[in-house]
């Protein structure tokens, strides 16, 4: 078992560099900049930011934690094999393609168009699945984001239950592997959108671009155990253990 620690805040931080092509994420999104006006507008992004490294970090809690919503069992192979399978393979890229593996792995993704097919595929496998374990907790009843995160939310999305309609649609509809994402983009409104396989936002080659607030993975190999083929009833359920509070802190970072 891995023991709970802390949130890592530390270990991603936030860099303008992460999107290629001089996209200009800041705090806020354009709707709900007053809501979040309180924070400190940032002069440049990457002197608060998230950032990710090469290495396997260690899951927050244990392989139980999220059991009724994610089983035990699909969380120690997802985390261990899976997750532990691209954690190796980016680095062994990284040394064959001459990465500075002391740099962010966000630097990469944003030139991914640059690198191997063999970078794409674990980079972004690496990366998304990072966030996704910060991206949940324990589940826990009436389970939903607070302060200017809300608010944004609502701003954006009208309501609570049609922003997770939006993104669940986008999990559920997703054809084959990927990932649901809420990001910001360019114009710095909250946008919802999926990638397929293990592509994200802040690659140049993706069709969605901009900084991920929250991250879901709708491969089989994260509900397939418990679920079969009910991907919606895994989708539907994510709900309960989704981490709000790394999600604030995702956004409060931009600032
Ligand atoms: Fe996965």
């Amino acid at each position: 078992m891995i023991m709970a620690t802390p949130d890592k805040t530390n270990r991603r931080t936030f860099i303008s560099k992460t999107v290629k092509g001089g996209l200009a994420i800041s705090i806020g999104i354009s709707a709900a900049a007053p809501l979040l006006k309180a924070c400190a507008a940032p002069k440049n992004i990457s002197s608060s930011a998230f950032k990710t490294g090469f290495e396997q970090q260690p899951l927050p809690y244990k392989y139980d934690a999220l059991e009724n919503v994610i089983d035990a069992m699909t969380m120690e192979i997802h985390y261990s094999k899976h997750a532990a399978a691209y954690a190796k393979n980016v680095k062994d890229a990284a040394t064959a393609e001459g990465v500075d593996m002391n740099k962010p792995l966000e630097d990469v993704l944003a030139n991914i168009s640059k690198y191997s097919a063999k970078m794409r595929n674990n980079g972004g496998g690496h990366y998304n699945h990072e966030m996704f374990w910060q991206c949940m907790k324990p589940r826990s009843a009436d389970n939903k984001p607070t302060g200017t995160l809300i608010s944004a939310i609502e701003k954006q999305f009208t309501s609570f239950d049609n922003f997770k309609k939006q993104f669940g649609d986008a999990g559920k509809n997703r054809f084959g592997s990927g990932w649901a994402w809420l990001y910001i983009d360019a114009a710095k409104n909250l946008k919802i959108g999926s990638t397929p396989n293990q592509d994200n936002p802040l690659m140049d080659i993706s069709e969605i671009k901009g900084f991920p607030l929250l991250a879901l993975d709708v491969w089989e190999h994260a509900y397939y155990l418990k679920y079969q083929n009910k991907r919606a009833d895994y989708v539907d359920n994510w709900w309960q253990v989704v981490n709000w509070d790394h999600v604030q802190q995702r956004l409060d970072k931009m600032g």
